[in-house]
């Protein structure tokens, strides 16, 4: 039988995981077959709420009708010519997706970590061509339990000592400040001439989705003005609506020098990312200096048309803006008299609850196991901290059944 049309179990399906794939992942044991909008069902037809969202990739829900079929007929009229050729659908991607973010230029890659390292050769390119910094004396600033990716020299400026041991030797010209202080931005400004850039996530998602204090993002855009150093927002996680905003630095009007964008851009269906800047950046690169096969190829450039197309028509960030409010409200209600939940924060759809026990527990993992068993998927994240960010596309009525599966869930653990 054709390998494709053999049928699996759930655990027929985690043994050939374990045994042949690299175990890199800790996966919650639950074995996924098909998606459709807010759901997923397994192997076996149990069907499930998706309260991760692949980590906010599939903010359109999954399987939108709209993406995938501009993803099918392109694939079926031409994949990828590489960027040795021109191809008939890039440009207009381009157009469309420079005019909606509002920069002069986009430089497409395929995942986040690509197109963060991108972001990066970019600003210190910058630097020494615009900037006039000496070569190779160009540092960039970014922030303690940031999450950018998972390369060696994104890893280099990981405080995680789990993506860092045994993987060095690491990449130099990064220093690290604390997240949400802007008195440490600017005396790191105000004492070294060979700043190139600011590198920061909107909100620090991997982190548990810390939300930095009002003020901030805009702070981050006077100080890096101010000291002719380039604000680069990694909206990988919180771009394309999930925050209640198209991007979160929306939410300040704080528009960066470089945007990075990556995960819903596709919708989830096709690794597709990109980084947007003006020409008095982005010219600085020229034939030769970046590139990638996949970059840019037809497909990519179809599929993200199209999930861009749907954020807007179906209005995806004024939804996520007011379930999240609602989310928030309910599990703020909760909160008043549970023992086990301590915490919710986040904006829009981006979402953390604090369980009331320490990060080396099993609390919060065991937690989500039982979410599962009561039909909703979510993960830990640093042991203690569940985060909630469910496709956007999902109704009132939807998400109140979700609060009602989440607060049933944590009062069996009180
Ligand atoms: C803020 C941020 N940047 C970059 C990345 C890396 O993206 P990818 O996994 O597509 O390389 C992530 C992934 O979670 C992220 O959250």
């Amino acid at each position: 039988m054709a390998v494709l049309e053999q049928q699996v179990t759930s655990q027929q399906a985690i043994e050939l995981e374990d045994k042949h794939g690299a175990h890199n992942y800790h996966p919650l044991p639950v074995v996924l077959t098909k998606g459709e909008g807010v759901f997923v069902w397994d192997v076996e037809g149990k069907k499930y709420y998706d309260f991760l969202s692949a980590y906010s990739a599939v903010n359109q829900g999954h399987c939108h009708p709209k993406i995938v079929n501009a993803m099918v007929d392109q694939a079926k009229r031409l994949a990828l010519t590489s960027r040795a050729f021109y191809n008939d659908v890039l440009g207009k991607y381009e157009k469309y997706a420079t005019e909606l973010f509002g920069f002069d230029k986009i430089l497409p890659m395929n995942t986040g970590a690509e197109a963060v390292e991108t972001a990066l050769k970019l600003c210190r390119k910058w630097a020494y061509e615009v900037k006039g910094i000496a070569e190779n004396k160009a540092e960039i600033v970014v922030c303690e339990n940031n999450f950018h990716g998972r390369t060696t020299t994104i890893i280099s400026f990981s405080n995680d000592p789990i993506a860092r041991k045994n993987f060095g030797p690491f990449t130099n010209g990064f220093i690290k400040i604390a997240y949400d202080d802007l008195d440490a931005l600017e005396e790191v400004f105000k004492g070294n001439k060979n700043i190139a850039g600011f590198m920061v996530e909107p909100i620090q998602g991997e982190a548990g989705v810390f939300v930095p204090k009002e003020g901030y993002l805009a702070g981050v855009k006077t100080l890096c003005n101010k000291y002719n150093v380039l604000f680069i927002a990694d909206e990988v996680q919180t771009g394309i609506a999930r925050t209640g905003k198209l991007v979160c630095v929306d939410h300040e009007d704080a528009k960066p020098d470089i945007l990075i964008l990556g995960k819903a851009i596709s919708g989830g269906v096709y690794p597709v990312s990109a980084v947007f800047a003006n020409n008095n950046i982005m010219n600085v690169i020229q034939p030769g200096n970046h590139g990638s096969t996949f970059g840019g190829n037809p497909v990519a450039a179809a599929v993200a048309i199209a999930a861009l197309e749907v954020v807007k028509d179906e209005k995806l960030a004024e939804n996520a803006e007011e379930l999240g409010q609602l989310f928030r409200a309910e599990m703020n209600k909760f909160i008043e008299t549970s023992s086990i939940a301590t915490l919710v924060r986040g904006k829009g759809l981006l979402n953390a609850v604090l369980i009331n026990d320490t990060e080396d527990s099993d609390t919060a993992w065991n937690i989500c196991m039982k979410l599962r068993d009561n039909g909703l998927l979510a993960k830990p994240t640093h042991g203690n901290i569940i985060r909630f960010a469910p496709p956007l596309v999902m109704t009132r009525e939807q998400l109140l059944d979700c609060v009602a599966i989440i607060t049933k869930t944590f009062k069996e653990f009180e």
